[in-house]
Formats: structure tokens, sequence, C-alpha cells
């Protein structure tokens, strides 16, 4: 492989998926998996594809916000997976879904959507460029689109929240 032909990153090589089995030390006394557990997760399958992408330290810098459309029982199986959406110039989106699956009957729904952003970071902790990201398929292009409007409103809420001092 040439030096180029290294530096071509393309969603699918770094998407990722991981099945985790639920545990009762991951859940609640009713055997409901805690969301924080679920978070975790989610931040590690990000984690994980921005790895890949950029072949560096990662820190995650964004959560959009997580929603929890369904209950996850202890004995499930949590897949999650997650995908590269938009590289910027320091920093990436990756998409990630968290689908529960039931170990009895394989049924499976999606239980959380979640965007997050990381930033490479060289060895000192500054953030460092990464690789563009080659978009070709249509529904990539489109997940391209929509992480840079995204990105527009995480911006601007930094902003805002940088501006405020303690409030509570
Ligand atoms: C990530 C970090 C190194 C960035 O440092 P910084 O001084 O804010 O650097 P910059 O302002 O140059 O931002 C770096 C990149 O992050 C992006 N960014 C920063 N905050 C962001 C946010 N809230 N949402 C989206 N992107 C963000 C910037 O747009 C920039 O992206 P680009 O280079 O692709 O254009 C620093 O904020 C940090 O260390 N944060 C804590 C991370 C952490 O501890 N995470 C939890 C544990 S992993």
């Amino acid at each position: 492989m040439t030096a180029d032909q290294e530096e071509l990153r393309r969603p699918d090589d770094s998407a990722t998926e991981t099945v985790h089995v639920v545990l009762p030390n991951d859940a609640n006394p009713l055997g409901f998996m805690l969301g924080g557990s679920v978070m975790h997760l989610i931040d590690m399958a990000g984690a994980i594809a921005s790895h890949r992408h950029t072949r560096s330290r990662v820190v995650t810098v964004s959560v959009d916000g997580v929603e929890f459309l369904h209950p996850v029982r202890v004995g499930d199986l949590l897949i999650l997976r997650s995908r590269v959406t938009c590289a910027f110039r320091t920093s990436l989106e990756v998409e990630v879904e968290a689908v529960s699956e039931e170990a009895l009957t394989g049924t499976r729904r999606l239980t959380s959507r979640a965007f997050l952003t990381f930033v490479a970071i060289d060895a000192n902790g500054r953030p460092t460029p990464i690789p563009p990201l080659q978009v070709e398929a249509p529904a990539d292009v489109r997940r391209a689109e929509a992480a840079r409007a995204r990105r527009v409103q995480r911006l601007e809420t930094r902003g805002r929240l940088a501006s405020n001092d303690f409030s509570l």
C-alpha cells in the first residue's frame, strides 16, 4: 500500500460493531441496565471508530443528547455500532447506535443513537490534524452533510458554555 492510499480513509475502514453481555454489575436493583453503563459503552464504541480513523490518541469533547428508547435487561446483549460521519481538521464526529438483543428470542430493538465528537491529540495533549474522510456512497454523503450542520450547533453551544461562570 502506498502512502497516498494509506491516507484514504472511508467510513467502512473504521466502522465498528461490538457486542456486550449485560451483567448484574451494569444494572440497577430491578435488573435494568443503567443509563450511565449504556453511555460508557457508547463512548467506547465511538472512541474505537475514532482510533481506527485517526490512528491517534483521541479524547471525547462532546456528546449530543442521548435518549433511552427501551429498557435493556440483565442477560440481554447490547450491540454497539459506530461509524465516522465526518472528519474536520483535528476533530471528527462518530454516530453510535446501541441495539438491544434478547438473548433467548433474538428480538432486536434500537435503544439509543448518539453523535459524539472526538479530538485527536498529540503526546502533549494538543489537538493534532487527522486524515480526511472520503465519502462516496449517497448515504455517507448525507451523513457528512448532517454532521456539518450539527457541528455548527455544537460550537455555538460550546461558545455559550465557555462564556458562562459557575451557576450552581
Ligand atoms: C479536546 C481539547 C484538547 C481541545 O482543546 P481546545 O483548546 O478546545 O482546542 P480547539 O479549540 O483548537 O478545538 C480542537 C477541535 O475540537 C473541536 N471542538 C472543541 N470543542 C468542541 C465541541 N464542544 N463540539 C464539537 N467540536 C469541538 C474544535 O472545533 C476543533 O476542531 P477542528 O480542529 O476539527 O476544527 C480540550 O478541550 C480538552 O482536553 N478537553 C477535555 C477532553 C476530555 O477530557 N474528555 C473526556 C475524557 S476522554
